[in-house]
């Protein structure tokens, strides 16, 4: 069995003014009825192999995971008495977990348009992973964006299952753009999809090579934590001396055993406004809208409304989103949808 591992941190500012530090972008539905968290939920479910989920989340976020988790007994939660980014996040379920138990790291702020292609290639990266892999979900790489992590393809690799992948003969988080843009033209790279097969032992053993501080940290943290019903609060103060760094600086760029499995799954991480328009369905001249407000569309093209009460009417525009929020409006040009978390509004929330 599967063990689900849904990250859940962070306030983001990039889709403001929908998603703010009250309502936090994983549980908000952003395209469908469900919200990402939901989706990241559903996507691993019981007749495919995976086994009840483990939460990893801040107290910030703790009141909408319980609200939209669902009745599972089984699931956990385990509540982080502050943010010391991914390694830390993952090191907590990898102690928490027996070292056989294989779990898949799922970030629970992306859109997948194809859930049976996600499902194939996490039985594929589990079986990989049994091997003693460290697998990444590898998405086609599209445009030099300098977000992401990056991963060139190696030699062809099988597991004893049979499941298919390739070694990882390279890791870059965050490149330069410089550097992202001679990743794209080499063709040999694909994007990091956040998502990770790690054998519990496997990462373990890695962490304690790597970043011995975080290893030793977090597994003192769970030692000394305490179960309140299906939460889990692991010690705070030693929690808080482990060392903030993301599993992709920590592990992904460190280890030798690092694979990957290409999927095609129609990602996005809806980083910014215009990959929600992307991510959406869209009518004949492009438009669409993310709630179920009144809105009105004349001569639009490329138009997203997303409101939440009040009637929109917009006439003769291309490529603009229109939001609207409480008591904020926020337009923007498509191509200004990048700079939103810069916004003063954004940065206050
Ligand atoms: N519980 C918890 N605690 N979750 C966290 C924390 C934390 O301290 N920090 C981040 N997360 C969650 C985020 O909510 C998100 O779901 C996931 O972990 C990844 O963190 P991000 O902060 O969004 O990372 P990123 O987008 O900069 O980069 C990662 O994702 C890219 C793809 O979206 C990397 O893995 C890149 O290599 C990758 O390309
Ligand atoms: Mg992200």
């Amino acid at each position: 069995q599967i063990v689900p591992v849904i990250l859940s941190g962070g306030s983001g500012t990039r889709l403001w003014p929908r998603s703010r530090a009250s309502k936090p972008k994983p549980f908000l539905p952003l395209v469908g009825s469900q919200t990402l968290f939901e989706q990241a939920v559903a996507r691993c479910p019981a007749d495919l192999g995976f086994a009840a989920p483990v939460v990893v989340t801040g107290a910030l976020h703790l009141e909408h995971v319980e609200a939209q988790l669902g009745e599972d007994p089984a699931a956990r939660i385990i509540v982080e008495p502050s943010a010391r980014n991914t390694a830390a996040a993952i090191a907590l379920a990898a102690y928490s977990l027996e070292e056989d138990q294989v779990m898949l790291v799922c970030p629970s702020d992306h859109h997948i348009g194809l859930p049976e292609m996600f499902a194939k290639a996490a039985q594929d990266a589990a079986s990989l992973a049994e091997d003693g892999w460290l697998v990444s979900f590898g998405i086609e790489a599209t445009a030099p964006e300098t977000g992401f992590g990056y991963l060139k393809r190696g030699e062809a690799i099988a597991s004893a299952q049979g499941a298919q992948g390739f070694r990882t003969a390279q890791f870059v988080e965050k490149p330069d753009l410089a550097r992202a843009k001679t990743f794209l033209a080499d063709g040999g790279y694909c994007w990091n999809g956040g998502i990770f097969a790690f054998r519990v032992k496997d990462f373990r053993k890695e962490l304690e090579e790597h970043r011995p501080q975080i290893a030793v940290a977090v597994r003192a943290a769970v030692e000394k934590g305490r179960a309140e019903g299906r939460r889990f609060h692991p010690d705070a103060e030693t929690f808080a001396s482990a060392e903030s760094d993301s599993v992709d600086y920590a592990v992904m760029e460190n280890t030798r055993h690092a694979a990957m499995v290409p999927v095609a799954m129609e990602w996005s991480d809806i980083g910014n406004w215009h990959a929600l328009l992307d991510a959406l369905e869209r009518d004949e001249a492009g438009n669409a809208h993310s709630t179920s407000g009144d809105v009105e569309l004349v001569d639009c093209q490329n138009v997203l409304v997303d409101s939440d009460g009040p009637r929109v009417s917009v006439i003769g525009l291309e490529n603009v989103v229109v939001v609207v929020d409480g008591n904020d409006v926020m337009v923007t040009s498509l191509d200004g949808a990048q700079k939103v978390g810069k916004l003063s509004g954004a940065k206050n929330q």
